[in-house]
Protein backbone atom coordinates (compact mmCIF):
# COMPACT_ATOMS: atom_id res chain seq x y z
CA UNK A 1 0.00 0.00 0.00
CA UNK A 2 1.41 3.18 -1.14
CA UNK A 3 -1.32 5.53 -0.22
CA UNK A 4 0.18 7.05 3.42
CA UNK A 5 3.55 7.94 1.31
CA UNK A 6 3.53 11.31 2.05
CA UNK A 7 7.20 12.17 0.39
CA UNK A 8 6.61 14.56 -2.54
CA UNK A 9 6.41 12.10 -5.77
CA UNK A 10 8.27 13.32 -8.82
CA UNK A 11 5.42 15.11 -10.81
CA UNK A 12 6.45 17.82 -8.44
CA UNK A 13 9.97 18.09 -9.79
CA UNK A 14 8.85 20.45 -12.27
CA UNK A 15 11.48 22.90 -13.70
CA UNK A 16 11.07 26.28 -12.25
CA UNK A 17 11.83 29.04 -14.14
CA UNK A 18 15.24 31.07 -13.27
CA UNK A 19 13.25 34.16 -12.98
CA UNK A 20 9.90 34.60 -12.03
CA UNK A 21 8.16 38.28 -12.03
CA UNK A 22 4.62 38.71 -10.96
CA UNK A 23 3.23 41.81 -11.39
CA UNK A 24 6.25 44.00 -11.12
CA UNK A 25 5.30 47.71 -11.14
CA UNK A 26 7.84 50.32 -10.62
CA UNK A 27 6.33 54.03 -9.65
CA UNK A 28 8.50 57.04 -10.04
CA UNK A 29 7.86 59.59 -7.01
CA UNK A 30 8.88 63.02 -7.50
CA UNK A 31 7.45 65.42 -5.14
CA UNK A 32 5.10 66.95 -7.56
CA UNK A 33 3.87 63.68 -8.88
CA UNK A 34 3.94 59.62 -9.31
CA UNK A 35 4.59 58.25 -12.63
CA UNK A 36 4.43 54.69 -13.77
CA UNK A 37 7.08 53.11 -15.69
CA UNK A 38 6.17 49.74 -15.18
CA UNK A 39 2.96 47.86 -14.80
CA UNK A 40 2.14 44.58 -13.78
CA UNK A 41 4.57 43.35 -15.28
CA UNK A 42 5.23 39.91 -15.45
CA UNK A 43 7.22 37.13 -17.33
CA UNK A 44 9.40 34.22 -16.77
CA UNK A 45 13.07 33.42 -18.63
CA UNK A 46 14.42 29.80 -17.78
CA UNK A 47 17.67 28.30 -17.54
CA UNK A 48 19.73 28.63 -20.25
CA UNK A 49 17.20 30.96 -22.42
CA UNK A 50 17.94 34.08 -24.11
CA UNK A 51 15.14 36.09 -24.13
CA UNK A 52 14.89 39.73 -25.48
CA UNK A 53 12.70 43.17 -24.27
CA UNK A 54 11.80 45.32 -27.24
CA UNK A 55 9.42 48.51 -27.15
CA UNK A 56 9.65 51.96 -27.16
CA UNK A 57 11.91 54.23 -25.66
CA UNK A 58 10.56 54.95 -22.25
CA UNK A 59 8.42 51.68 -21.73
CA UNK A 60 10.66 50.82 -18.74
CA UNK A 61 13.06 48.21 -20.32
CA UNK A 62 16.03 49.92 -18.63
CA UNK A 63 13.69 50.29 -15.12
CA UNK A 64 13.17 47.03 -15.60
CA UNK A 65 16.95 45.63 -16.23
CA UNK A 66 17.81 47.89 -12.95
CA UNK A 67 15.62 46.09 -10.90
CA UNK A 68 16.58 42.72 -12.00
CA UNK A 69 19.79 43.42 -11.07
CA UNK A 70 19.13 44.58 -7.66
CA UNK A 71 20.21 48.02 -8.47
CA UNK A 72 16.58 49.44 -8.46
CA UNK A 73 13.48 48.79 -5.92
CA UNK A 74 10.47 47.72 -7.28
CA UNK A 75 7.50 49.58 -5.80
CA UNK A 76 4.95 46.00 -5.64
CA UNK A 77 5.27 42.80 -7.17
CA UNK A 78 7.43 39.91 -6.52
CA UNK A 79 10.65 38.71 -9.04
CA UNK A 80 13.03 36.01 -8.05
CA UNK A 81 16.07 34.21 -9.52
CA UNK A 82 16.29 30.67 -8.76
CA UNK A 83 13.74 30.52 -6.40
CA UNK A 84 14.87 33.83 -4.19
CA UNK A 85 13.66 36.95 -4.64
CA UNK A 86 15.68 40.10 -5.66
CA UNK A 87 17.23 41.87 -2.71
CA UNK A 88 19.88 43.72 -3.75
CA UNK A 89 22.93 43.51 -6.53
CA UNK A 90 24.33 39.77 -6.26
CA UNK A 91 27.03 37.86 -7.78
CA UNK A 92 24.78 35.42 -9.78
CA UNK A 93 23.92 38.21 -11.95
CA UNK A 94 26.41 39.95 -14.80
CA UNK A 95 25.49 43.43 -16.02
CA UNK A 96 26.39 44.71 -19.84
CA UNK A 97 25.45 48.26 -19.92
CA UNK A 98 25.43 51.02 -23.37
CA UNK A 99 27.88 52.73 -21.92
CA UNK A 100 31.58 51.10 -21.98
CA UNK A 101 32.13 50.45 -17.49
CA UNK A 102 35.44 49.11 -17.85
CA UNK A 103 37.88 50.33 -15.06
CA UNK A 104 40.31 52.84 -17.77
CA UNK A 105 43.33 52.06 -15.22
CA UNK A 106 43.36 48.03 -15.65
CA UNK A 107 44.36 46.01 -18.88
CA UNK A 108 42.00 44.03 -20.30
CA UNK A 109 42.68 40.95 -18.56
CA UNK A 110 42.79 43.01 -15.30
CA UNK A 111 39.30 44.11 -16.10
CA UNK A 112 38.31 40.59 -16.85
CA UNK A 113 39.41 39.32 -13.63
CA UNK A 114 38.32 41.97 -11.87
CA UNK A 115 35.36 40.22 -9.73
CA UNK A 116 37.64 37.01 -9.21
CA UNK A 117 40.20 39.19 -7.53
CA UNK A 118 37.58 41.01 -5.42
CA UNK A 119 37.22 37.09 -4.36
CA UNK A 120 40.62 36.32 -3.47
CA UNK A 121 40.66 33.17 -6.37
CA UNK A 122 44.13 32.32 -6.54
CA UNK A 123 46.26 33.81 -9.35
CA UNK A 124 46.96 30.19 -11.64
CA UNK A 125 43.19 30.06 -11.59
CA UNK A 126 42.28 33.87 -12.43
CA UNK A 127 44.83 33.66 -15.59
CA UNK A 128 42.98 29.92 -16.33
CA UNK A 129 39.55 31.99 -16.57
CA UNK A 130 40.97 35.32 -18.18
CA UNK A 131 42.70 33.21 -21.09
CA UNK A 132 39.59 31.34 -21.18
CA UNK A 133 37.00 34.47 -21.97
CA UNK A 134 39.78 36.02 -23.85
CA UNK A 135 39.67 33.44 -26.80
CA UNK A 136 36.32 33.32 -25.95
CA UNK A 137 35.92 36.91 -27.39
CA UNK A 138 38.92 36.98 -29.74
CA UNK A 139 40.58 39.37 -27.30
CA UNK A 140 44.35 37.06 -26.41
CA UNK A 141 46.82 39.61 -28.04
CA UNK A 142 45.66 42.62 -26.33
CA UNK A 143 45.37 41.22 -22.80
CA UNK A 144 47.99 43.99 -21.49
CA UNK A 145 45.81 46.84 -23.61
CA UNK A 146 43.98 49.83 -21.66
CA UNK A 147 40.37 50.47 -22.47
CA UNK A 148 41.37 54.19 -24.08
CA UNK A 149 43.77 51.80 -26.96
CA UNK A 150 40.65 49.34 -27.91
CA UNK A 151 37.88 50.27 -30.06
CA UNK A 152 33.99 50.45 -29.18
CA UNK A 153 33.50 46.91 -30.20
CA UNK A 154 36.39 45.27 -28.23
CA UNK A 155 35.58 47.42 -24.88
CA UNK A 156 32.33 45.86 -25.36
CA UNK A 157 33.60 42.56 -25.86
CA UNK A 158 36.13 43.29 -22.47
CA UNK A 159 32.89 43.60 -21.07
CA UNK A 160 31.37 40.46 -22.08
CA UNK A 161 34.27 38.99 -20.78
CA UNK A 162 33.97 40.61 -17.49
CA UNK A 163 30.61 39.76 -16.72
CA UNK A 164 30.51 35.64 -18.18
CA UNK A 165 34.33 35.13 -15.65
CA UNK A 166 32.33 35.75 -12.26
CA UNK A 167 30.21 32.59 -14.09
CA UNK A 168 26.65 34.41 -13.47
CA UNK A 169 23.58 32.74 -13.30
CA UNK A 170 21.94 35.20 -15.42
CA UNK A 171 23.38 37.25 -17.88
CA UNK A 172 21.48 41.01 -18.12
CA UNK A 173 22.06 43.40 -21.16
CA UNK A 174 20.93 46.90 -21.65
CA UNK A 175 21.13 47.54 -24.87
CA UNK A 176 25.36 46.37 -25.31
CA UNK A 177 25.36 47.61 -28.87
CA UNK A 178 23.05 50.31 -29.41
CA UNK A 179 26.63 52.91 -29.33
CA UNK A 180 28.23 50.39 -32.01
CA UNK A 181 28.71 51.34 -35.70
CA UNK A 182 26.15 49.01 -38.08
CA UNK A 183 29.51 46.24 -39.28
CA UNK A 184 29.99 46.03 -35.37
CA UNK A 185 27.06 45.28 -34.19
CA UNK A 186 26.67 42.43 -36.39
CA UNK A 187 29.68 40.96 -35.41
CA UNK A 188 29.32 41.36 -31.94
CA UNK A 189 25.53 39.91 -32.27
CA UNK A 190 27.20 36.92 -34.48
CA UNK A 191 29.74 36.44 -31.54
CA UNK A 192 27.29 36.98 -28.29
CA UNK A 193 25.01 34.28 -30.46
CA UNK A 194 28.31 31.87 -30.39
CA UNK A 195 29.14 32.84 -26.76
CA UNK A 196 25.60 31.87 -25.64
CA UNK A 197 25.22 28.59 -27.64
CA UNK A 198 28.78 27.58 -26.13
CA UNK A 199 28.17 28.89 -22.66
CA UNK A 200 24.33 28.07 -22.17
CA UNK A 201 24.18 31.55 -20.21
CA UNK A 202 20.69 32.81 -18.96
CA UNK A 203 20.59 36.14 -21.10
CA UNK A 204 18.01 38.96 -20.15
CA UNK A 205 18.62 41.09 -23.25
CA UNK A 206 17.32 44.80 -23.97
CA UNK A 207 17.46 46.43 -27.17
CA UNK A 208 15.20 48.73 -29.09
CA UNK A 209 16.56 46.92 -32.48
CA UNK A 210 13.90 44.43 -33.13
CA UNK A 211 16.11 42.51 -35.69
CA UNK A 212 18.79 42.31 -33.35
CA UNK A 213 15.82 40.75 -31.17
CA UNK A 214 14.77 38.50 -33.63
CA UNK A 215 17.97 37.38 -34.51
CA UNK A 216 19.76 36.70 -30.84
CA UNK A 217 16.46 35.30 -29.21
CA UNK A 218 14.38 32.34 -28.20
CA UNK A 219 11.36 34.35 -26.90
CA UNK A 220 10.56 38.49 -27.16
CA UNK A 221 8.62 40.22 -24.77
CA UNK A 222 7.30 43.05 -26.84
CA UNK A 223 6.59 46.03 -24.21
CA UNK A 224 4.39 49.29 -24.27
CA UNK A 225 4.72 52.95 -23.00
CA UNK A 226 2.91 54.84 -20.80
CA UNK A 227 2.56 53.21 -18.68
CA UNK A 228 5.33 49.86 -19.48
CA UNK A 229 3.49 47.16 -19.74
CA UNK A 230 4.32 43.16 -21.32
CA UNK A 231 1.82 44.10 -25.08
CA UNK A 232 2.96 40.59 -26.45
CA UNK A 233 5.11 37.64 -26.04
CA UNK A 234 6.60 36.34 -29.24
CA UNK A 235 8.34 32.87 -29.73
CA UNK A 236 10.85 33.00 -32.41
CA UNK A 237 10.98 29.59 -33.79
CA UNK A 238 14.10 27.87 -33.53
CA UNK A 239 16.36 27.59 -37.22
CA UNK A 240 15.25 30.84 -38.54
CA UNK A 241 18.62 32.31 -37.11
CA UNK A 242 21.60 30.43 -38.08
CA UNK A 243 23.51 32.99 -39.56
CA UNK A 244 23.46 37.28 -40.11
CA UNK A 245 22.05 36.60 -43.91
CA UNK A 246 19.03 34.74 -41.76
CA UNK A 247 18.00 38.70 -41.83
CA UNK A 248 16.96 38.79 -45.27
CA UNK A 249 14.40 36.21 -45.32
CA UNK A 250 10.94 36.53 -45.96
CA UNK A 251 10.37 35.10 -42.61
CA UNK A 252 12.45 36.77 -40.52
CA UNK A 253 10.98 40.22 -42.44
CA UNK A 254 7.85 38.91 -41.65
CA UNK A 255 8.29 38.41 -38.17
CA UNK A 256 10.15 42.03 -37.99
CA UNK A 257 7.47 43.69 -39.40
CA UNK A 258 4.69 41.48 -36.97
CA UNK A 259 6.72 43.13 -33.88
CA UNK A 260 6.99 46.24 -35.14
CA UNK A 261 3.42 46.76 -36.25
CA UNK A 262 2.57 45.34 -32.35
CA UNK A 263 5.13 48.26 -31.28
CA UNK A 264 3.63 50.88 -33.15
CA UNK A 265 -0.39 49.91 -32.87
CA UNK A 266 0.91 51.95 -29.07
CA UNK A 267 3.07 54.78 -29.62
CA UNK A 268 1.89 58.06 -29.32
N1 LIG B 1 15.02 57.74 -11.73
C1 LIG B 1 13.91 58.11 -12.37
N2 LIG B 1 13.08 59.03 -11.87
C2 LIG B 1 11.94 59.39 -12.52
N3 LIG B 1 11.53 58.84 -13.68
C3 LIG B 1 12.33 57.90 -14.24
C4 LIG B 1 13.57 57.48 -13.62
N4 LIG B 1 14.13 56.54 -14.41
C5 LIG B 1 13.30 56.39 -15.46
N5 LIG B 1 12.24 57.19 -15.35
C6 LIG B 1 11.11 57.27 -16.30
O1 LIG B 1 10.55 55.99 -16.44
C7 LIG B 1 10.25 55.71 -17.80
C8 LIG B 1 10.99 54.46 -18.23
O2 LIG B 1 12.38 54.75 -18.30
P1 LIG B 1 13.41 53.66 -18.80
O3 LIG B 1 14.76 54.28 -18.79
O4 LIG B 1 13.23 52.43 -18.00
O5 LIG B 1 12.91 53.41 -20.29
P2 LIG B 1 13.58 52.62 -21.50
O6 LIG B 1 12.53 51.75 -22.07
O7 LIG B 1 14.84 52.00 -21.05
O8 LIG B 1 13.90 53.80 -22.55
P3 LIG B 1 15.08 53.91 -23.65
O9 LIG B 1 14.69 53.01 -24.78
O10 LIG B 1 15.04 55.35 -24.04
O11 LIG B 1 16.35 53.53 -22.98
C9 LIG B 1 10.64 56.94 -18.58
O12 LIG B 1 9.50 57.70 -18.85
C10 LIG B 1 11.59 57.68 -17.68
O13 LIG B 1 11.49 59.07 -17.85
MG1 LIG C 1 16.87 52.20 -21.61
Amino acid sequence: MHALNMEPSDDRAVAVSKIMATDVTKVYSTKKSQFVALDRVSFHVDAHEFVSFVGPSGCGKSSLLRILAGLESMTTGSLSISGHEIDGPGADRGMVFQTYTLFPWLSVRENIEFGLTLKGVPLFEKRAVSDHFMELVGLQKFARSLPKELSGGMKQRVAIARALANNPEVLLMDEPFGALDPQTKNSMQELLLRIWEKEKTTVVFITHDIEEAIFLSQRVYVMQAHPGRIRQEVVIPQGLRETLECKDTESFIKLKKQIISLIGDHEE
